[in-house]
Order: structure tokens, then C-alpha cells, then sequence
């Protein structure tokens, strides 16, 4: 039995970090992971390998569409599936393997093994009991699906078998219309399926900036993705090779189907606390599956803690790193803090779509008065010379103090464009401070900038 001042059980982006931030401050630190690699969803089979795929289909359409304007002339680069999900795997495999690295250099032990909590104070990992003066739960989250759908994994899949499909559907089926069904259905639309998104709600992507989340779809559908909006699925019958969908209509309840070689469930995801006896030591769990903590992120039971998406706010491996260091300072009697007002999300489709803060229909609801200067990318010489001129950056200021009060960017590299504003916001910035900063030409950030000079007399290039 080994003694630890923390045990962090889960390695993804919350729980490494977290384990490396320990160990920086001192304390004797152990992280448990039964996976073969560390890294959790986020490397293995999340953000990371969507990303590879995401790029090299970027790639491919940017070959297909744009290289013969540009005068490169040549017949267009071929598929070779095997080889794009081999080049996957081999991102993956340098960003895990860096991670344990990473453990090595901060003297970090890996506990190899599924953990659970038998009592305070203790972690089990296989046979072994280990001795922790604090344990940190920071086991992520699994894909949620729907009554009526089974998953197999190779037909109807969730976000990890979207990852490793045999082939190319030539139809593919995408039940919800959040973050992973809009990344991976543009994966499979740029590599030549017919994607249908099937959306319960009559907007894409739920709690976005409405101004963008519109301009959004009608990008996605421009290039080939079809939308069944306000539709709920009630049941997928998997055949042999196909599958049959069956939703209806909420505005009239009508019944209809749709077959698809693949189906791809992406309906949400729900935190994942399996088998680490969190009921039996009494740790108070929410409704919805998050373990509940207060501002330190302690848990009921003293010395347990928990953080990412196993509680509650945006399920985003940032939010779960900065938790993640966070946490490790209070452990290290240090004062952790995590700003939830500005955590940016990012949607890695081509145009990326990235939001911080608030949105105008959550000022309007609050009865908030608010300035809103907003640029078109079509007006960035930068954005235009690589085919992007389609989005637009958003900036919402308060009415009276000219505060920065959120952002909304579609275009090119707005994941990250939007951490000037996200800096910004840290610092109580007003639309007139980014305005008054000097932005390199020609670069998309200026797009950023004319924003916030049309929050006050005006953009220059609108
Ligand atoms: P999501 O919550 O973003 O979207 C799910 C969608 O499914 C919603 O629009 C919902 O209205 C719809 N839906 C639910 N039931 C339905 C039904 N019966 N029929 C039709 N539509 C239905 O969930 P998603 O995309 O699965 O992502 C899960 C989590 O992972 C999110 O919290 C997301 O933030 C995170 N994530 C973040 C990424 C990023 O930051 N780039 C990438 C991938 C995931």
C-alpha cells in the first residue's frame, strides 16, 4: 500500500492537469487510469482525434473547391481511409504518450487500473489499497442515447465508433445538432456521405448566439448538409448493413423514416461515476448524474473532491483543466479560482464557431442594456484571399460602461480569435480597449477589432 497526499482518479484533460499541478506544488501525487493510454474522451476518442479527422477532410475540400482557383491544377486527392484513420491513431498515440511524459517529469504515478473509493481516505485500484490524504474525481463523462436506439458501434454509433467506421457511409444519419454531430457529420459530408441531421429543437447548436447559430446552418447546408429541424427520433431499427429512423414531426406529430448506413448518435452526454461506490459513502449526486460540490470543489464527504464534466457546467475539457488547477492549488492550501463568466466554447467545423460570455437573448432576458458591433468577415482582406469571407465577428457591450460583456465569431480561426476577448473580459475591458489596440494587417484579428470600433463611431472597412 502506497501513501499519497492526492490520489486523482481519471487522467483526461481534467484530471492530468490536475495531477501535474500537484505535483508542482509539492504534493505527493498518484493519478489512476484504467484505459491503456492516459489523456481520457478528450485524446483517445474526443477532441483530439476528431481534430485529425476534422483537418485532413478540411484538406481534402479545400483541394476539391479551391485549389483550380487558386491555379493549382491536378486531379484531387483520393481517399485512402485506412491511412486517415492510421494518421489519427498517430496523433493520438504522440498526445498520450506526451502526457506520460509528463506524469514521468513531474514524478507523477500512474496507478494502472479502474479506481474505486471503498472509504474516505482510501482508493482501490485492482487488488491494491492505496492511502490518500485527498482524492479528486475527475472520471468524466459518457455519451447519453435514447430509448429505442441500441448502439452497436458500427452502425448506430455514438462519437467514439464515429471515430473508426469501416468504411465511408454513402448515408449517414446524425441525431442531434450539437457540437459532435456537426463536427463529425461535416467529417463524413467533406469526405462524400449524405449527411441528414435529424434536430428535436428548431435551432441548431442549443444556448448559441441565435444571430449565429442561423448563419451557422445556412453555411452548413451551402455546403451539402441536410436538416430535419424540430424532429424527435423515436427509434432506430437496425438491418443488416442499414439502419431505419424513425422520428416525427413536432409540429403536427406526423411519423416518418429515414434509412442510413450509419447512424450517429450525438444527443448529449451524461457524467460517468460507475463503480466508484460514490453511493455507499453517501457523496450527494444531482439529478442529472453530476456529483455536487461547492466553490472549492468539495463534495459532501471531507476529502473528496470532484471536478469536469462529472459536475456540473459546460462539458469542455478547458473548464475541466482549469478546474483541474484549481483544485490542486486549494489542496496545496493555495487559493484555486475558475471564472465561469469566460469559458469560451469552440465548434472546430470550417468556419470554426466560438463563443464567450453572454449572448444577446440572455441580455435581453435579464432586460440588460447592451451595444452590439458586429463586422463581417467579407470585409477582412485576410479572410477573403482564403475563401472565408462567410461569418462575422459579434461583440455585445454594455450600453453605458462599454463593458465587454461577450463575443460571438464565425470564420476563420475563430477558436482563436475569441481568446482576445476572453483575455479582455479577465480584465473588465471595454469594447473601446480593443478598439484602441493596435492589430497586425493583414490578420483575421482585425476582424476582431473593427468589431469592437462598430461598438462605437463605427468600423472602418463595414
Ligand atoms: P449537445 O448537447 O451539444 O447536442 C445534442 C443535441 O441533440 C441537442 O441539440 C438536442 O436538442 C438534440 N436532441 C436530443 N434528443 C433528440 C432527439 N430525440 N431527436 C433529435 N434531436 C435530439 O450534445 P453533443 O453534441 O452530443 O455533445 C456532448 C457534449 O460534448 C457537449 O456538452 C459538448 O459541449 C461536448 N463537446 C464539445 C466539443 C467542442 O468543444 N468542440 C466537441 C464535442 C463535444
Amino acid at each position: 500500500m502506497a501513501s499519497y497526499d492526492v490520489i486523482i482518479i481519471g487522467s483526461g484533460p481534467g484530471g492530468y492537469v490536475c495531477a501535474i499541478r500537484c505535483a508542482q506544488l509539492g504534493l505527493k501525487t498518484a493519478c489512476v487510469e484504467g484505459r491503456d493510454t492516459l489523456g481520457g474522451t478528450c485524446l483517445n476518442i474526443g477532441c483530439i482525434p476528431s481534430k485529425a479527422l476534422l483537418h485532413a477532410t478540411h484538406q481534402l475540400h479545400e483541394a476539391e473547391h479551391n485549389f483550380a482557383k487558386m491555379g493549382l491544377k491536378g486531379k484531387s486527392p483520393s481517399v485512402d481511409w485506412p491511412q486517415m484513420l492510421a494518421y489519427k491513431d498517430d496523433v493520438i498515440g504522440q498526445n498520450t504518450k506526451g502526457i506520460e511524459f509528463l506524469f514521468k517529469k513531474n514524478k507523477v504515478d500512474w496507478l494502472k487500473g479502474w479506481g474505486s473509493i471503498p472509504e474516505p481516505g482510501k482508493v482501490k485500484v485492482g487488488d491494491e489499497v492505496h492511502e490518500a490524504k485527498n482524492i479528486v474525481v475527475a472520471t468524466g463523462s459518457e455519451p447519453t442515447s435514447l430509448p429505442g436506439i441500441e448502439v452497436d458501434e458500427k452502425i448506430v454509433v455514438t462519437s467514439t465508433g464515429a471515430l473508426e467506421l469501416a468504411k465511408v457511409p454513402k448515408k449517414m444519419v446524425v441525431i442531434g445538432g450539437g457540437v459532435i454531430g456537426l463536427e463529425m457529420g461535416s467529417v463524413y459530408a467533406r469526405l462524400g456521405a449524405e449527411v441528414t441531421v435529424i434536430e428535436f429543437l428548431d435551432a441548431i447548436t442549443p444556448g448559441m448566439d441565435g444571430e449565429v447559430a442561423r448563419t451557422f446552418q445556412k453555411i452548413l447546408r451551402k455546403q451539402g448538409m441536410n436538416f430535419i429541424m424540430g424532429a424527435a427520433v423515436q427509434s432506430v431499427e437496425t438491418l443488416k448493413t442499414k439502419a431505419k429512423v424513425n422520428y416525427t414531426l413536432r409540429k403536427d406529430d406526423s411519423e416518418h423514416q429515414t434509412d442510413a448506413d450509419v447512424v450517429l448518435v450525438a444527443t448529449g452526454r451524461k457524467p460517468y461515476t460507475d463503480g466508484l461506490g460514490l453511493d455507499a459513502l453517501g457523496v450527494k449526486i444531482a439529478k442529472r448524474g453530476q456529483i455536487e460540490v461547492d466553490d472549492r470543489w468539495a463534495t459532501n464527504v471531507k476529502g473528496i473532491h470532484a471536478i469536469g464534466d462529472a459536475i456540473t457546467g459546460p462539458m469542455l475539457a478547458h473548464k475541466a483543466e482549469d478546474e483541474g488547477m484549481a483544485v490542486a492549488e486549494v489542496l496545496a492550501g493555495k487559493h484555486g479560482h475558475v471564472n465561469y463568466g469566460v469559458i469560451p466554447g469552440v465548434i472546430y467545423t470550417t468556419p470554426e464557431v466560438a463563443s464567450v460570455g453572454k449572448t444577446e437573448e440572455e441580455l435581453k432576458e435579464v432586460g440588460r442594456a447592451y451595444k452590439v458591433g458586429k463586422f463581417s468577415f467579407m470585409g477582412n482582406g485576410r479572410a477573403k484571399a482564403v475563401f472565408q469571407g462567410d461569418g462575422f465577428v459579434k461583440l455585445l457591450a454594455d450600453k453605458e460602461s462599454d463593458r465587454l460583456l461577450g463575443a460571438h465569431i464565425i470564420g476563420p480561426m475563430a477558436g482563436d480569435l475569441i481568446h482576445e476577448i476572453c483575455v479582455a473580459m479577465e480584465f473588465g475591458a471595454s469594447a473601446e480597449d480593443v478598439a484602441l489596440t493596435c492589430h497586425a494587417h493583414p490578420t483575421f484579428s482585425e476582424a476582431v477589432r473593427e468589431a469592437a470600433l462598430a461598438c462605437g463611431d463605427g468600423a472602418i472597412h463595414a
